[in-house]
């Protein structure tokens, strides 16, 4: 029986703060960085302290609560505040919306009465996403066999989300229903999610877990079994075209040259019926500095460009499903 092992994000009723686990850290250091304001939960989304698409949402949600007590003038700052911090996962978006409805549902509230209504909420969208990720990861535990391999790709695991994970959570589903589970992760460049975080996560849970870098998964597909490359999304568009971590095109393309299944796991807080097809989704670019800073301590000099995209589009195309609480939805795509 696997657990939901770590929590990225939890509110502290005595004290009325936010904490997170400092995901920067990992997997050196498991610390919690305290936010007691909207502009340090803000912060700790833009420079990633926080990270994953559900789990952004999730800390916007509660840092709105923070906001309560100075006011609804205050409340209002804080939903342009948080909705300024990463452009691409639309969780936070959707996140951002719920607390907006729920501020504007009680227009006599203040104080107290206010907080405690934003926290109603805030609750709700993180037990949801829970909840739902262990739904999705019953749907997607079936689709793979016993003894799988699978080979996934930054972080899409509890501490992305609310808990349990969507790619990851499917694995953890998978163990639960006694199947035996051998994972691969990506390293992720240029932050190495995958190498920090996946395998932390999945070898604390008591996973096989080997890392690789994203140029290895090409000769890995070739020489090895692999089963299914399961990774999490950041948005996913109206035709099934999905945004995640840069590096999940290409890894899409190399799972279709041999006939790997790859597979997108996200709740259905991660789509954007709205986005026609994966043109329309905003790709953030991060600081160029993620990028020239090398593992020998050098820095990459001036003259030198660097291009720092966080997120690239799969087309629709190169999914052979995507796995949800709702069910599992194959091409052609119909989300309604
Ligand atoms: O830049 P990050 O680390 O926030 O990017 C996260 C990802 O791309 C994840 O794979 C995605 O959010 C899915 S998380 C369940």
């Amino acid at each position: 029986m696997t657990k939901d092992s770590v929590s990225a994000v939890s509110w502290r009723q005595e004290e009325g703060v936010l904490c997170l686990l400092d995901q920067r850290a990992l997997p050196a250091e498991e610390r919690c960085v305290l936010c007691r304001t909207v502009e340090e939960a803000a912060q700790a989304i833009e420079n990633m302290t926080v990270r994953g698409a559900p789990a952004i949402g999730i800390t916007a949600a509660y840092a709105v609560v923070l906001a309560a007590p100075e006011g609804r003038d205050a409340v209002r700052a804080a939903l342009d505040r948080l909705a300024r911090t990463r452009p691409t996962a639309v969780n936070l978006f959707a996140a951002l919306e719920r607390m907006k409805r729920r501020f504007e549902a009680g227009p006599g509230l203040e104080g107290e009465a206010l907080a405690n209504a934003l926290l109603r909420e805030a609750r709700a969208i993180h037990e949801e996403d829970i909840a739902g990720n262990r739904r999705m990861g019953a749907f997607g535990a079936e689709l793979l066999p016993d003894h799988a391999v699978v080979l996934t790709h930054c972080n899409a695991g509890a501490i992305a989300t609310g808990g349990h994970g969507t790619a990851l959570g499917v694995l953890r589903s998978a163990r639960e229903m006694g199947k035996q589970v051998k994972v691969y992760a990506d390293e992720t460049r240029p932050l190495f999610q995958g190498a920090r975080l996946t395998a932390w996560e999945l070898s604390r849970d008591g996973f096989d877990v080997t890392v690789i870098a994203e140029g290895m998964a090409g000769a890995l597909m070739r020489q090895s079994r692999i089963d299914a490359v399961i990774v999490g999304a950041d948005r996913i568009a109206r035709n099934g075209d999905t945004a995640n971590k840069i590096g999940t095109y290409g890894l899409s393309v190399l799972a279709r040259a041999h006939s790997v299944p790859f597979y997108v796991a996200a709740p259905w807080s991660t789509f954007d019926l709205s986005a026609a097809d994966g043109a329309a989704i905003p790709i953030e670019e991060r600081a160029e500095e993620e990028m020239r800073l090398l593992p020998n301590g050098a820095r990459l000099p001036e003259p030198i460009r660097v291009w720092n995209p966080a997120f690239d589009v799969t087309p629709a195309a190169n999914i052979a499903a995507i796995i949800t609480e709702r069910g599992v939805f194959r091409p052609p795509y119909d989300f309604r």
